[in-house]
């Protein structure tokens, strides 16, 4: 009897605790936090401020994203820049695939700011169940089409009208006279394949180079900011040319601990060192933000979604972004 009521106290200490963990994931996925980094460059003339968002997942912050629209609104950025995977797309499952409140974001943020974006690797899947290889990609797709996909995918490709795609070229996000330059790639999917188990495919900093459409002679003297939705290949995209590699794809981790930070990404890679922050490389700097949303595994603690700040200015002593802001 008494191991019986051992046994009942135990399945209701866990369905509590799992209750519980569940009631703080879902009041954390709404609490958006700002995190704000700051870089000084000698190529920097003029200070510029910009926001980054990325792993949006169709999350929405009040009704009809209102909320989000009125914090982005009260930082006043230069322009925005979105990292991909506004959308969810399932490797299957075509009827769950949902794309409606990125087309109403992407045409928000469109009527108020210049907005750039790359892909992520649900934008590309969506495209490739949809069969337009060809269209934004360099690679082959064998899988045949589904027709709901297909209307997704025109209704997502709509609501890119009123924002920039980076694909195979680099920009000037304000003008002629801008002395930053701008690029983003939208890797086929190949380069997003699980890692646990598979080496990923190796991209050269020249092929990278050659997808995002860097100008052969460089940024000429520009400060060169990178959208890679995928954070695999930041060595590469600095060694391509980029003084700022801007990423996401990773979620934080999903679930962040004291001292060993994230639990699990959204590829099922657990304990990966690098999930989000800010990291020097070889010169340059990499930002992963832990994103906005969560598709699969909904789950986000002690790990808010996040909305970038990023400061440039013209060279002083090096100053480095610092932890988290309430919004
Ligand atoms: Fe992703």
């Amino acid at each position: 009897m008494a191991k019986i009521f051992i046994g009942a106290l135990n399945i209701f200490s866990v369905l509590a605790l799992v209750i519980f963990l569940k009631k703080c994931s879902d009041g954390e996925r709404n609490q958006l936090r700002l995190e704000s980094y700051c870089f000084r460059s000698g190529k920097i003339k003029r200070a510029h401020r910009f926001l980054f968002l990325t792993d949006v997942h169709e999350k929405e912050f009040g009704e009809k994203n209102e909320e989000l629209l009125r914090r982005i609104r009260a930082l006043r950025p230069d322009f925005i820049l979105l990292g991909g995977d506004l959308v969810v797309c399932h490797k299957r499952r075509s009827e769950r695939d949902r794309v409606r409140k990125s087309v109403r974001l992407l045409r928000a943020l469109g009527r108020e700011f210049p907005v750039y974006l790359a892909l992520g690797n649900h934008e590309e899947r969506l495209f490739e169940k949809a069969g337009w290889r060809g269209r934004y990609f360099r690679a082959e797709y064998p899988r045949k089409e589904h027709a709901k996909s297909r209307e997704k995918a025109a209704l997502f490709e709509r609501g890119l009208g009123a924002v920039r795609l980076l694909d195979k070229e680099t920009v000037l996000p304000e003008g002629g006279l801008s002395d930053l330059s701008l690029s983003g790639v939208s890797l086929p999917m190949e380069y997003y394949r699980p890692l646990p188990f598979r080496k990923k495919k190796p991209l050269s900093p020249a092929e990278l180079r050659r997808a995002a459409g860097f100008p052969e002679d460089g940024a000429k003297g520009r400060y060169h900011i990178f959208l890679l939705h995928t954070p695999l290949y930041d060595e590469e995209a600095v060694r391509s040319g980029a003084d700022l590699v801007l990423s996401g794809h990773l979620h934080g981790g999903t679930i962040r601990l004291p001292l060993i930070g994230g639990v699990m990404t959204p590829q099922y890679r657990l304990f990966v060192k690098k999930v989000s922050g800010l990291f020097p490389i070889r010169g340059g700097n990499l930002v992963i933000s832990r994103g906005i949303g969560t598709h699969t595994v909904n789950i986000r603690l002690n790990n808010p979604p996040e909305l970038s700040l990023i400061t440039l200015l013209p060279e002083r002593e090096e100053e480095r972004g610092n932890g988290e802001t309430a919004l």
